[in-house]
Formats: C-alpha cells, structure tokens, sequence
C-alpha cells in the first residue's frame, strides 16, 4: 500500500482544488481504488466489533455533551501509526492539504479524522462544522466505505448549497465529498443499515481554547 501515493499535482486534487474554489465543495464518486475502500471497510468494523468505537459528542471542550437527539454516531479518531491502510489515506489527504494550500491559500496544517458509523436510524442534525469558539476547521472531507448503497436505504449526505439549493450524496464506498466547513449546513439522513464513514477536517494551526 505504501507504494501507492499521490502528488500533490495530481490532477484529481486539482479539480477538487477547482470545485472548492468555483463551489466551495466538491465531489469525487472514484476517489479511492476499490482496494484500499474495503481494506478501510473492514479496519472500521473491527474497531467497532472490539468496542473500540464510542458515542460521538456535539460541541467542544466543557461543553461537550452525547445528543442522540442531534447526532447518533459512533466514532474513532485516527492516529498515525493505526494500520498500512489508514496511513495511506492519511498520506493522501496530505497531498490534498498541499494542493489546496498551493491553489487557495488556506494556510492548512493539520488533518484530525475519524471513523464514523451510523447504526440503522441514526442521523446527524443539519449543522456547520465550524465551532463558534473555534474557527480552526477550515475544510471537511468526508469518505465513504459503504458496499453497493442503494437510494432506497437513506443515509443521504445532504448539504445546503447556495440559492437555496440541496444536493444529497449517496454514501457510496470510495467515494470522497470535500467543502469549506464554515460555508456548507448539511446533515446525515437515517439509513436502514449501517454507515461507515472517514470524516475529516483540515485545520489552521492556532490558539484553540481547548
Ligand atoms: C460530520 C458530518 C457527514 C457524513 O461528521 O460532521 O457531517 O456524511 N458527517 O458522514
Ligand atoms: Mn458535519
């Protein structure tokens, strides 16, 4: 796996780069080969099968609290080091950093991600990924690690785009949604099976209050 890297020129970077700065998001239905999806698949599941996977919060520092009422996740954040697999999609989502850095000034330095699943029925209220307090988080990047979804079983991403626009990804394995946090509400409709996902932010370096 570790052969497998990508420059940060590569031109499938650039059109993410492109949409972000003509949209403010952008989406890439085959952004990972087939491979490396299931191997991240299957790091997914077992980390939930071992209990690894815990209730995710809404907020941040003191006020973080469990909202089943607003997001119904489970979650793992990422180290270096993890597994062969996520490093490499880590290395990748480096070379994103650069590009975007290079195209759009954004001034990125950090990348924190982690993996998601909804159980059957969970959800994520519409919501902006930018704290109030804390305006570090500069672009998410969310990819998905789900087999052969089908429209029928929900689970939608749902994003509010300008003009009073929707516009609802499927979340299709390999396939990798990016937007500006600050600018794109969206939520996470109810699915009738479970949703794994990477979900991923990159960060300004700054003074955080947490
Ligand atoms: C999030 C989020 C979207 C998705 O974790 O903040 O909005 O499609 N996830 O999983
Ligand atoms: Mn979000």
């Amino acid at each position: 796996m570790r052969a497998m890297q990508i420059s940060s020129d590569h031109p499938l970077l650039l059109r993410i780069v492109d949409d972000l700065a003509e949209h403010g998001w952008s989406q890439q239905d085959l952004f990972l080969p087939n491979a490396l999806t299931a191997q991240l698949a299957a790091e997914c599941r077992r980390r939930s099968a071992e209990g690894e996977l815990a209730p995710a919060a809404v907020g941040r520092g003191p006020a973080q609290e469990i909202r089943e009422g607003i997001r119904g996740d489970h979650i793992q954040w990422l180290e270096e080091g993890d597994s062969e697999p996520s490093d490499c999609y880590m290395q990748m989502m480096d070379s994103l950093r650069e590009a975007l850095n290079r195209g759009l000034f954004l001034g990125l330095e950090e990348f924190e991600c982690h993996f998601a699943l909804y159980p059957p029925g969970a959800f994520y209220r519409k919501h902006v990924d930018r704290f109030r307090d804390d305006d570090r988080r500069m672009v998410s990047v969310v990819l998905y690690l789900n087999d052969d979804w089908l429209a029928e079983q929900g689970g939608q991403l749902r994003m509010y785009l300008a003009g009073e626009r929707e516009h609802d990804v499927l979340p299709s394995g390999g396939c990798l949604v990016v937007f500006l946090s600050g600018e794109v509400p969206h939520e996470v409709l109810p699915a009738q099976r479970d949703r794994l996902s990477l979900t991923g932010w990159f960060r300004r370096r700054g003074e955080g209050p947490f």
